[in-house]
């Protein structure tokens, strides 16, 4: 008998999460366009095969997560891969998810599929992408074909995955397409259309299928500033409202407020049954005079291989209160660390399931966790060396390699518990901090 355990709730959500364009392979979006130009991605590297899903190996990747304990996953769909031209619809891109929704089911993992995951089909960009008046009403057309042909299947829907990151990397960094930079009335036209897009989408899943569960996946960031001077503390508050809450709040209100500008988008209100949380790590805030010293981590933190992220348990906690704050079930739809030889993840996931376990203990209506990722895959701007997956992932052989954090989340998704002889095996450093108070 281990000597202590920590046991979350029956029926809990247990599962990884991967996005269509990280995975797939032989894409052909804004993204591919992205990657060919020079300096875009880290080491010049491109998405290319990827994990090869789309050739097939969802399959045996599904299979791993099954036979781990795994009971869910959640995915995403292409729209460029549905709707290849503005006026062309492609049914065997469909019959390939229908294909995998099934294995899914046959495998026993109930799915959680996202619509919209950072990429958009290159038609639509070169036409103005999320800028134009109707880009909501053309999402909208994609969503009713797809929601339409997987509705036997799906249950739980994302609409737009983190439309905060978005915004953020391709409308004031630069960082993703469309490549803007301090972009803020377009920024706020494409948030605005993204909230539209959002609540169309959710009243037609809702028309659809009845019984669906349909929300929004945000990116927490945990924000304090580093000092009490009221510079730290009132760009502390900046970010923190246009990051963190803009979206949300806009579905949660009907009110729209980003950088200066507010928008009353009535319909929107009350478009989310669940929160879907994507946590990974928080910041301290400074103002300076340098942009890039805006944020940084506390002293003597533990960071990722790439300094990426740092493990900072009690503010997923944070994040999960200021998740349950909107009055509705919470999901964590991403955490998760980015570490090739798997040194740190097993810590970081001992630590933030133990945060996780807390809040729950808290009455916070905390129903699944899905770790990112799965299998390492294309990291974005950070190209293929940063690595989160529970497996890695050799890029020549498409090899999996599975990490010891395999052994460890599949002992916690199969016994829908931790307890500390497997903290004490997998996780050591995290023991006394989990166990001895
Ligand atoms: C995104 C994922 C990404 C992960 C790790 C999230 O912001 O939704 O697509 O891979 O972070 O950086």
């Amino acid at each position: 008998m281990p000597s202590a355990i920590f046991t979350f709730p029956k029926k809990f959500l247990w599962g990884t999460a991967t996005s269509s364009h990280q995975v797939e392979g032989q894409n052909k979006n804004n993204w591919t366009a992205w990657e060919a130009a020079p300096g875009k991605i880290l080491n010049g590297d491109v998405s290319g095969l990827a994990c090869d899903w789309w050739g097939g190996r969802w399959r045996e990747d599904m299979d791993r997560a099954a036979e781990t304990g795994q009971n869910t996953h959640r995915m995403s769909i292409e729209w460029s891969r549905i709707q290849p031209e503005y006026d062309r619809w492609d049914e065997n891109a469909l019959d390939h998810y229908r294909e995998i929704l099934r294995g899914m089911a046959t495998s026993g993992i109930r799915p959680m599929v996202t619509l919209h995951h950072f990429t958009d089909p290159l038609w639509f960009t070169e036409a103005g992408g999320w800028e134009r008046d109707d880009a909501a009403e053309i999402f909208q057309d994609y969503v009713e074909k797809t929601v339409t042909a997987l509705k036997p299947f799906v249950k739980d829907w994302i609409t737009i995955n983190e439309p905060n990151v978005y915004i953020l990397n391709g409308y004031l960094l630069g960082l993703f397409p469309p490549g803007k930079k301090l972009d803020v009335p377009s920024a706020f036209k494409a948030l605005s259309n993204m909230v539209q897009a959002h609540a169309m989408a959710y009243e037609f899943i809702h028309r659809r299928i009845p019984d669906s569960r349909v929300g929004i996946a945000i990116n927490y960031h945990g924000l304090t500033p580093k000092t009490n001077n009221i510079g730290d503390r009132t760009l502390t508050k900046i970010f923190d409202a246009n990051f963190n809450n803009s979206f949300i709040n806009a579905i949660a209100k009907g009110k729209l407020n980003f950088v200066l500008r507010s928008k009353s988008l009535r319909k929107a209100k009350g478009t989310m049954d669940f929160v879907g949380l994507n946590y990974y790590t928080a910041s301290q805030v400074k103002l300076s005079a340098y942009a890039n010293q805006f944020l940084s981590f506390p002293e003597g933190v533990t960071l990722s291989d790439h300094k990426f992220m740092a493990n900072q348990p009690e503010s997923f906690y944070q994040a999960l209160e200021w998740a349950a704050s909107y009055g509705k079930p919470v999901i964590v739809t991403e955490n998760g660390i980015e570490n090739a030889d798997d040194s740190l993840r097993p810590v970081y996931l001992a630590d933030h399931l133990a945060q996780l376990w807390r809040a729950w203990n808290a009455n916070l209506p905390i129903i699944g966790y899905y770790h990112w990722s799965l299998v390492d895959n294309f990291e974005w701007e950070r190209g293929w060396s940063y690595r989160f997956g529970l497996w890695g992932f050799e890029n020549a052989t498409q090899k999996r390699i599975r990490r010891p954090s395999v052994d460890f989340y599949e002992q916690i998704c199969k016994k829908n518990y931790i307890d500390s002889e497997d903290v004490a095996k997998y996780a050591p450093q995290s023991y006394d901090r989990l166990f001895k108070n």
